[in-house]
């Protein structure tokens, strides 16, 4: 048996990407758990799924100590437009879920004394930036600048990118002497487009959707404007860059939390390119306000070059080759 993986949210839309990703590498073995039945394309590649809430501190300290996991992947979370409807649910869900997680792990890794690996997926929602002025005068953002998220989600997700640096780091720091059982890993998403699913209830689904709309010969609405611009990657990056994190040597970490993105393109850019391939699919544009104002308040592009200085950090895929090689011909092969 290999190591074991814990991946949480395993039936949501990156546990599609990464699942299969990990189940090739043929050295880990993996547990999965979910509010909701595995799908069944998921089910070969796990040794064990759980449907059990993420909130269920039993269940999960169960998991680690009999499993004995040595790495998690926390992806459970509701994501922005889905958070903002009901925004207690949310921080339940991805605050104290997190904050469940992270505890009973601090527990099991200290009482069984080995190193818990923790990756989280954080997000460009975590930047909340104040107008559109502002916007189109900043260039790439680091990590720490205008971590003023207006979402519930980004919220969230910025505190949890801090309470894990805090459980890595100093974790009951006036009492307790121990090096830390956890070893946390966060890289912050962009907008992600997966020719496998589509998104769920995030705020960056525009460009997903039109592009799945288009290929089951649907029009699409966006409910942004054409101008619209934030930092997105395809799947298979997001998938690379967990599992080239997960795997650094820690002495080249400097920084829990690193940026990754893809590329960056309006929603124009996008209908251009999906029009180039389905030239009968009518995109048109009803910006919702709300919904534009928090996309709005995301980065047009985000600096990612933490992560390429420390773990050589690349994606694969442009704008074009997203398209040429990665979208289309999956995306083609799905509506088939
Ligand atoms: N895709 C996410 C959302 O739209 C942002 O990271 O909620």
């Amino acid at each position: 048996m290999g190591e074991v993986i814990l991946v949480t949210g395993a039936n949501g839309e990156v546990g599609h990407g990464l699942i299969p990703a990990l189940a090739k590498l043929k050295k880990y073995d993996l547990v999965a758990l979910d509010i909701r039945e595995l799908d069944d394309t998921l089910k070969p590649h796990v040794h064990e799924t759980v449907v059990a809430d993420i909130l269920d501190k039993t269940v999960i300290e169960n998991l680690l100590k009999e499993h004995q996991i040595k790495i998690i992947f926390h992806l459970a979370a509701l994501l922005s437009s889905v958070a903002e409807n009901d925004p207690e649910r949310a921080h339940d869900v991805n605050v104290n879920g997190t904050a469940n997680l992270l505890s009973v792990a601090y527990r099991v890794g200290t009482e069984e004394k080995r190193t818990i690996k923790f990756t989280f997926p954080s997000t460009i929602a975590v930047y909340g930036i104040p107008d559109a002025k502002t916007k189109k005068g900043s260039r790439a953002l680091k990590e720490e600048e205008y971590n003023t998220p207006i979402t519930m989600y980004g919220i969230n997700k910025l505190y949890c990118e801090l309470l894990g640096k805090y459980y890595s780091s100093h974790y009951s720091q006036l009492t307790t002497h121990n090096v830390s059982p956890i070893d946390f890993r966060c890289v912050r998403f962009p907008g992600i487009i997966s020719a496998l699913t589509i998104p769920s209830g995030g705020t960056s689904d525009y460009a997903p959707e039109m592009i799945h709309s288009a290929a089951k010969g649907e029009g699409y609405e966006s409910f942004v404007r054409p101008d619209t611009v934030i930092p997105f990657m395809v799947m298979p990056d997001a998938v690379k860059s967990l599992l080239q994190l997960v795997e650094v040597p820690p002495e080249k970490l400097t920084q829990n939390v690193y940026n990754v993105s893809g590329f960056s393109a309006t929603a124009l850019e996008i209908a251009e390119l999906v029009n180039k391939v389905y030239p009968d699919s009518a995109i048109s544009y009803v910006p919702n306000p709300k919904r534009q104002k928090i996309v709005d308040s995301w980065p047009a592009s985000i600096d990612d070059s933490a992560a390429k200085r420390d773990w050589g950090w690349k994606p694969d895929y442009n704008i074009e080759r997203a398209f040429t090689e990665y979208l289309i011909p999956e995306i083609q092969n799905k509506y088939k």
